[in-house]
């Protein structure tokens, strides 16, 4: 029989996806700055530093790699804080450095995707209380018109804020992100403000990039109820989706931000999504805790049995990004995976991991999801918020002391699939013979259980 192969749609977009404040190094003008320099803040004490050095132009030897293992795509973001160091004094040098970046990607071949908003904030908004201040919304508005402005003739693909949800409730509720607020009214009122600035993005960049597309990247995280036969575990896994995975997509559509207790009315942001941007990396169990009040009511852990990424970070669910596809699916626009990755410094966990997220994707393709790319997170090994350095999510390596890269089996394998658009027999064979042995009940199944 000849071999089989797992082919992607004609034209599918394939890269990776990095974040400024990750990669740049030396943002020493924003929020996320001055928390690392407080103790106790980030793991192990560490510190961005150069991070990849991209500020000081290793971006184009990183994006020489992406090129040359067969990508065709690259999500990065803009920092505000170099471009608006102090309110409405612009940095035309940050600009011209984001113009070269992106000259520099379709230069090589890589279809740019721009992120606005990826966690950080220029510390003088910081000030101000950041996602609560009563004047971020106008405030974003003006930074994404400066942005289009100076960037809109080279970039189609936008993506208004990263994550809304992590962002209000890591810095709002939780407190391992800046401020550092331990509050749930208050990280309610700051995805308040997030969708409404995401409105008001959406329309500077519309009216100033007429082809633009336009999205968020929302985090899904999957959720479900820890005892099946706990009505109490559905209620609050529920209540949980609800809020934390659904509230920003269906504003975006409808214009109403569904809280716990709160409807509020969005007008401007009725249907403010060209395309459905999805991150998707885990899915976890939840379980009523009526201690557990800034997270809903409900205690999270990973599925009983899932096999766990080396540093416990995520549990490997890909039939969770099927779910997450199923759902993304009602909003009725394209949909792109903006982030999919995972920690993996040996490389012993991450080739299987990508081939089985690959594989749920494909056969949810088969079943009609309009799916157009997949972006990989990352690149390179960055610097991952409030886990510094102790997580490596890239395809190569990073030594941040001496900046050097070492390529890791992952990005060979990547590069195999994005130049073949798509998962030989052999690549499925080696890293998901599960999936071989039950292919033929599969084609565009639709996303069965294995
Ligand atoms: C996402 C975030 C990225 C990256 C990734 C890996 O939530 O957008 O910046 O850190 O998680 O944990």
């Amino acid at each position: 029989m000849a071999p089989r192969t797992w082919d992607f749609p004609e034209g599918f977009l394939w890269g990776t996806a990095t974040a400024s404040y990750q990669v740049e190094g030396d943002n020493a003008n924003c929020d996320w700055w001055e928390w690392e320099s407080q103790p106790g803040r980030i793991r192990g004490g560490d510190r961005s530093g150069k991070a990849c050095d991209w500020w000081g132009g290793r971006w184009a030897e990183d994006l020489d790699r992406a090129a040359q293992a067969g990508q065709n795509a690259h999500r990065l973001s803009v920092e505000w804080s170099r471009i608006e160091p102090e309110p409405d004094r612009w940095d035309e040098s940050a600009l011209a450095f984001y113009r070269e970046i992106l000259l520099g990607a379709r230069a090589r071949g890589l279809t740019p995707f721009v992120t606005l908003h990826h966690f950080t904030n220029p510390l003088w908004l910081a000030a101000r209380g950041g996602w609560l201040s009563a004047d971020v919304v106008p405030r974003f508005e003006r930074f994404t018109t400066k942005v289009v402005s100076a960037l809109g003739d080279l970039a189609d693909w936008w993506i208004t804020i990263n994550e809304p949800n992590v962002l209000a409730y890591s810095g709002y509720a939780g407190g391992v992100f800046p401020p550092g607020n331990r509050s749930l009214p208050h990280a309610l009122q700051a995805m308040v403000h997030l969708m409404q600035a995401h409105a008001a993005a959406y329309h500077a960049i519309r009216a100033r990039v007429p082809g633009a597309r336009i999205g968020l990247a929302h985090h899904y995280r999957g959720m479900r109820p820890a005892r099946a036969g706990c009505p109490l575990d559905h209620l609050v896994a529920w209540a949980r989706s609800s809020t934390f995975n659904e509230a920003c997509a269906r504003a975006a559509q409808d214009g109403i931000l569904r809280l716990p207790g709160r409807r509020v009315s969005i007008p401007q942001a009725v249907g403010t999504q060209d395309y459905f941007g999805l991150n998707y990396y885990t899915t976890e169990v939840a379980r009523l805790d009526l201690r557990a009040w800034n997270e809903l009511m409900a205690r999270s852990a990973y599925p009983a049995g899932a096999v766990l990424s080396p540093n416990g970070f995520l549990a490997n669910v890909p039939i969770g990004l099927t779910h997450a596809l199923r759902w993304a699916g009602r909003f009725r626009v394209p949909i792109l995976i903006t982030e999919n990755g995972t920690e993996d410094a040996a490389d012993e966990f991450r080739r299987r991991y990508l081939v089985e997220h690959l594989l749920h994707l494909w056969d949810a393709i088969g079943a009609g999801a309009p799916v157009l790319g997949y972006l990989h997170w990352t690149l390179v090994d960055n610097f991952e918020w409030a886990e510094g350095w102790n997580l490596r999510f890239g395809l190569w390596g990073l030594d941040p002391h001496t900046q050097a890269r070492t390529r890791r089996g992952s990005a060979d394998l990547y590069e195999q699939i994005c130049r073949a658009n798509g998962l030989s027999e052999e690549t499925v064979k080696q890293h998901s013979p599960e999936w071989l042995a039950t292919a033929d009940a599969r084609t565009g199944s639709g996303g069965a259980a294995p």
